[in-house]
């Protein structure tokens, strides 16, 4: 399976992706939308092909992502990781790509989609966290959903404490997911994800072989 892996900052969870043996050879390349983004030094250290497109270059958000869609066109690729991508991507990119694109999302969505996901649960009060792998749709944060995994809300959290611990629990479920999906155990049928062959009605926890 042809990988790429977009990412827009600090690049922790594209790093775990790098450092599974079974995921590692078919990513292909980065590409960022940061020249500065510490991603980029990643994918240096680990001689992966890397592209910066800055999106303050472009003048629409279209004519941005019809220059990462030509990019992509030139890996060729099967499926795109969104690794702390911070771009909404346009219905145009969308449907060029529609049941190829993971991403991953810092809390147990439906709840909190968008931004300052642990600030919210912490409000909220919620006595648990987490996050969720999802394919990608046009309503953000909002596409099926494939995986899950939570941590306890500890008293006293913080924001920065609690988005650790969520981290830490990200860096386990993206790679197993990214495996299941190059294995093909993991599928997007009519809209419908399956694990195994069994339609996902809940997200799974993808930790059986750990
Ligand atoms: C992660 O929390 C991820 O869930 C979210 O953006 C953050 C990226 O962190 N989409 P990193 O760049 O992988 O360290």
């Amino acid at each position: 399976m042809r990988l790429v892996v977009l990412a827009s900052g600090g690049g922790s969870n594209f790093q775990a992706l790098i450092d599974d043996p079974v995921v590692r050879p078919h990513l292909q390349a980065l590409i960022c939308n940061r020249p500065d983004a510490g991603c980029l030094e990643r994918a240096e250290e680990a001689r992966l092909p890397h592209a910066v497109i800055d999106h303050t270059a472009y003048e629409s958000r279209e004519a941005f992502d019809q220059a990462l869609a030509l990019m992509l066109a030139e890996f060729d690729v099967d499926g795109i990781i969104l690794a702390g991508f911070m771009r909404i991507l346009s219905p145009g990119f969308m449907s060029k790509f529609d049941g190829k694109i993971i991403n991953i999302h810092p809390s147990l969505l439906p709840k909190y989609k968008g931004l300052n996901t642990h600030e919210r649960a912490l409000a909220a009060g919620d006595k648990e966290a987490g996050v969720t792998v999802h394919f990608v749709t046009s309503e953000l944060d909002g596409g099926p959903r494939v995986g899950q995994r939570t941590v306890p809300v500890l008293e006293h959290d913080t924001p920065q404490r609690l988005a650790h611990r969520v981290l830490q629990q990200e860096h386990r479920l993206y790679p197993a997911v990214v495996r299941a999906w190059i294995d093909q155990r993991l599928e997007l049928i009519d809209g419908v994800p399956y694990l195994d062959g069994e339609a996902l009605n809940e997200p799974a926890r993808f930790d059986l072989h750990e």
